[in-house]
């Protein structure tokens, strides 16, 4: 049962896919003021469960912090940060009262979930112009799937981008990419992706391919295919200011980008220095800025990655007049000299400012709206661009796209990967806690940068994360320039990773099929282990466990020196290991806490009660996974309902 409630003149944002009528009066949870904006009280029982919220730091249980929706470029996802890239503003009350709430509001909007005051749920924006969806159910899972239903069903990449990817941040010339395959087939390690960072371009420009490193990029495009990978250049959203650029030129010429309000193209620096940012929220804007993604789609490319379209922005112009003016005065006050504490504040007045989110304007169907009033709708319409570009451009086949920013309706075109993490312990934790979370707001292709991004990761960390990202249906290494180099190949005892990367391909059938069974059906592929066994106590307090499908529960080890870890089991499973040695060791385990052992080269999971998995042989990539090796693992007589497709013809 779902109930609509209408604020003020809300903004289309075009998340819910099935109209649903308001209704007037009171919210049949909570209570809401309209006084100075637009705040949603609840006050919670003790024990409720606070579900939801996408892509947020913390727990699955989001009670305890106050989070913002308000799209960010962050690099630093420490433990009290309010905001990431995402806008996801749905989340479940699950306890004395079960419901959902759903604020489809395109500005920041803040989740004080029990902060200020332990028990209270606060929800407060600045202006009262929105719909607020309520969701009764029989449980959190049913409220899930009943939101689920109306936001449209989730975006379904091509099979091959369930193979693993690798990338890094400095890649620059063919041979540097060639290197990394020739490294990987050499070593027989799996791998399907290769991911091209802005180094691929000509000066940071979108569409452009670099001449001199790419002398024939289709033939480099091609040489790759007969060696089954993919390559998977990054689009940004920022395009340069040069004259003889071609998009450039167009956009300007057509009023396709962003104005100041008096009209004229707004610029902001990104990577490729000063930039126009495209105006996704005009029509005619989107439909161009998709169309240019045929001219990679042309030279074989069939997979992209979007990126910096919070739009994160690194300087303004007019933020870099400011900042200037202020230095000078403050140099002027104190004798040419500049405190530390203007030496830590300045610079943050630059980058990603407020202000500088004020100060440009979009044209939705002809009416000039401000871009703070709808940022968190950025990143999503960049990636409809590009989404409904493909439909026309790539009728009969998927393309793999994936974005850093997104609203909840942005799950239709593309999948995200959850930014900038670093190679740290914690943070292969909150990918696991996040997971769960991203699948209830309809992001089903997720997955974290394995390793860490920022930072010099370690071996067993990048072993311990892999051993998660195998389970994670977006499988990517990526690290930032700068960072220890952390291929596979660079570490000793590479065999640990072939093997560990290996049952990532054994379960691909598994996870594939687990996978679209969840996308068809408005279904989760990650759940709290609450959703499956909700009369469990213990699990609904499992933070770093997870339900994968309807066969099995994760439980990978991220603390370091750790050579097992303690488990819950809700119900009496198999635990499964695959042994280095090819082997798959099972082992029955009884209801309740087990502390299981598993070495940093072995990849664990459990098999439900009653319950079995498909595997297959190791394949080094999924074109070549052979079915006909395909056997059964689990509990005798079990049976599964294997869902296959040919895995790139539209669906
Ligand atoms: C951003 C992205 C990161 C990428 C970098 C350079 O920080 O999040 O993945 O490597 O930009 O393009």
């Amino acid at each position: 049962m779902i109930t609509k409630y209408t604020y003020g003149n809300p903004f289309d944002t075009e998340a819910i896919m099935t109209p649903i009528p308001a209704t007037g009066g009171a919210p049949v949870h909570g209570s809401v003021s309209l006084e100075g904006g637009f705040t949603f009280s609840y006050t919670m029982a003790a024990h409720d469960v606070v579900y939801g919220l996408g892509e947020a730091i913390r727990g699955i249980n989001k009670r305890g912090h106050r989070y913002v929706s308000n799209c960010s470029d962050v690099p630093d996802h420490v433990e009290d940060l309010p905001s990431l890239y995402g806008a996801h503003n749905f989340l479940i009350v699950d306890g004395r009262e079960t419901f959902g709430l759903f604020f489809d509001y395109p500005a920041a909007i803040t989740f004080d979930v029990g902060h200020s005051l332990q028990d209270e749920l606060t929800v407060s924006c600045e202006e009262a112009d929105l719909d607020l969806y309520v969701i009764e159910g029989e449980s959190a899972y049913d409220i899930v799937r009943q939101f689920r239903k109306i936001i449209g069903r989730s975006y379904i990449p091509p099979k091959f981008a369930f193979g693993f990817g690798q990338s890094r941040w400095g890649y620059t010339t063919a041979e540097d990419f060639k290197n990394v395959v020739k490294q990987y087939r050499e070593n027989h390690i799996p791998m399907d992706l290769l991911y091209m960072d802005i180094d691929y371009m000509e000066g940071y420009k979108d569409f452009t391919v670099n001449e001199k490193n790419f002398p024939d990029f289709k033939a480099f495009v091609d040489e790759m295919k007969a060696q089954d990978i993919h390559l998977v250049p990054i689009i940004d959203a920022g395009v340069k200011i040069e004259e003889g650029y071609d998009v450039y030129e167009e956009g300007v010429k057509n009023n396709y980008f962003c104005k100041r309000e008096d009209g004229s193209d707004f610029a902001a620096a990104v990577w490729p220095g000063r930039t126009h940012f495209p105006d996704m929220l005009n029509k005619d804007a989107r439909e161009w800025f998709g169309s240019k993604y045929e001219i990679l789609v042309s030279q074989g490319i069939d997979a992209f990655w979007n990126d910096m379209n919070e739009p994160a922005i690194f300087y303004s112009d007019e933020g870099l007049a400011e900042y200037k003016e202020f230095l000078q005065k403050y140099m002027d006050d104190k004798d040419g000299q500049i405190p530390f504490f203007a030496v830590q504040y300045l610079p943050k007045m630059l980058s990603n400012s407020p202000k500088d989110y004020e100060r440009f304007y979009h044209n939705v169907n002809g009416k000039m709206v401000r871009h703070d009033k709808v940022h968190n709708l950025f990143g999503y319409n960049m990636t409809r661009a590009a989404g409904e570009a493909f439909e026309k451009i790539s009728p009969d086949k998927r393309i793999l796209m994936f974005s850093r920013s997104s609203y909840i309706g942005m799950h239709r075109y593309g999948g995200i990967w959850t930014g900038d993490n670093k190679s740290w312990w914690s943070h292969l934790l909150m990918n696991l806690k996040m997971m769960p979370s991203l699948n209830m707001c309809g992001f089903l292709y997720s997955g974290a940068d394995l390793g860490g991004f920022g930072a010099d990761t370690t071996r067993d960390l990048l072993l311990r994360w892999l051993a998660l990202g195998i389970f994670t249906p977006l499988m990517r290494n990526h690290a930032a320039i700068r960072t220890r180099e952390q291929e596979f190949y660079q570490f000793e005892n590479v065999e640990d990773f072939r093997h560990v990367v290996g049952v990532r391909y054994r379960l691909i059938p598994y996870l594939y099929s687990e996978f679209m069974k969840a996308a068809l059906n408005d279904d989760m592929y990650f759940k709290p282990l609450a959703f499956d066994y909700p009369g469990d106590e213990m699990a609904r307090e499992v933070e770093d466990q997870l339900m994968l499908g309807n066969e099995i529960m994760i439980a990978p080890v991220y603390t370091q020196n750790a050579s097992g870890r303690y488990v819950y089991l809700p119900e009496e499973m198999k635990f499964v290991k695959f042994m280095p040695d090819g082997s798959i060791y099972e082992e029955t385990l009884p209801q309740g806490s087990h502390y299981v052992k598993i070495a940093l080269n072995e990849v664990s999971m459990f098999i439900r009660k009653g319950k079995c998995v498909p595997v297959v042989d190791v394949a080094e990539s999924v074109d070549k996974i052979d079915m006909d090796t395909l056997k059964y693992i689990g509990y005798e007589g079990a049976t599964y309902d294997l869902y296959e497709d040919d895995g790139i013809s539209r669906i």
